[in-house]
């Protein structure tokens, strides 16, 4: 696989757009602290080496066992402290035959550049336009902020992708979750949806909701 200056140039252009003026040279999170609108505190710089901004976990296939049979790994601030403060993040996707990354949104922008297999992306607009495309290796797609999104392997091998962020805390807030993987009632999920009850009593059982 010969994706990584790919990746890097992702990341790369992202943090670009998100730079303002900054008076370190970097801010490796410290999780002594809690984190605030910016991210967290930053370690003193005296200890740090260069593991502190090196992770190799996005070369790990992630476990698609799951309803979704699809995999996300976050590298965020809270997962790679390197990023805090950078207003970048990456993830990696891993999609079964037939997986799903269900729609979602983030408080950011996201590039998507596809490594392996055939996918389905899109995104709907504040207009309720839908952009949809399938995606092959080497294709990037953008998905603008804060708009809801999603990604599908509709091919006969499974898919690998990675993402780049400009937050580096995107969020990953699941529209199916939203509604099902809590305690809001399902007599008003009912309403604020129009999805039959009997659909979103299914749901909160799949995905630990109650009432
Ligand atoms: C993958 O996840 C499934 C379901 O949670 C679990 O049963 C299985 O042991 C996991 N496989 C690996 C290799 O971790
Ligand atoms: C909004 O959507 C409608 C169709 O539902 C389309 O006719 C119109 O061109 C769209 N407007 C914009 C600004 O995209």
């Amino acid at each position: 696989m010969n994706a990584l200056p790919y990746v890097f140039l992702l990341v790369t252009l992202l943090a670009n757009q998100s730079c303002g003026t900054l008076v370190v040279d970097y801010c490796v999170a410290d999780f002594n602290y809690p984190s605030g609108p910016t991210g967290f505190p930053c370690k003193n710089p005296a200890k740090l080496t260069a593991d502190d901004f090196v992770t190799s976990k996005m070369g790990i296939a992630g476990n698609t066992s799951n309803p979704f049979n699809a995999a996300v790994y976050l590298a965020i601030d809270t997962t790679f402290p390197a990023f805090n403060g950078l207003g970048i993040s990456m993830g990696r996707l891993d999609l079964d035959v037939g997986g799903v990354i269900p729609a979602h949104t983030h408080r950011s922008s996201e590039v998507i550049l596809v490594i392996e297999g055939t996918i389905l992306a899109g995104f709907v607009d504040t207009n309720d336009t839908a952009f949809y495309k399938t995606l092959k290796k080497g294709d990037i797609m953008i998905f603008p902020p804060t708009l809801m999104h999603f990604q599908v392997n509709v091919g006969n091998t499974p898919a690998l992708a990675f993402v780049s962020l400009n937050s580096a805390n995107p969020g990953f807030q699941t529209i199916t979750f939203s509604f099902t993987a809590n305690n809001l009632p399902t007599e008003v999920v009912q309403k604020i949806s129009l999805i039959d009850s009997a659909q979103i009593k299914k749901l909160k059982r799949m995905f630990g909701g109650t009432n």
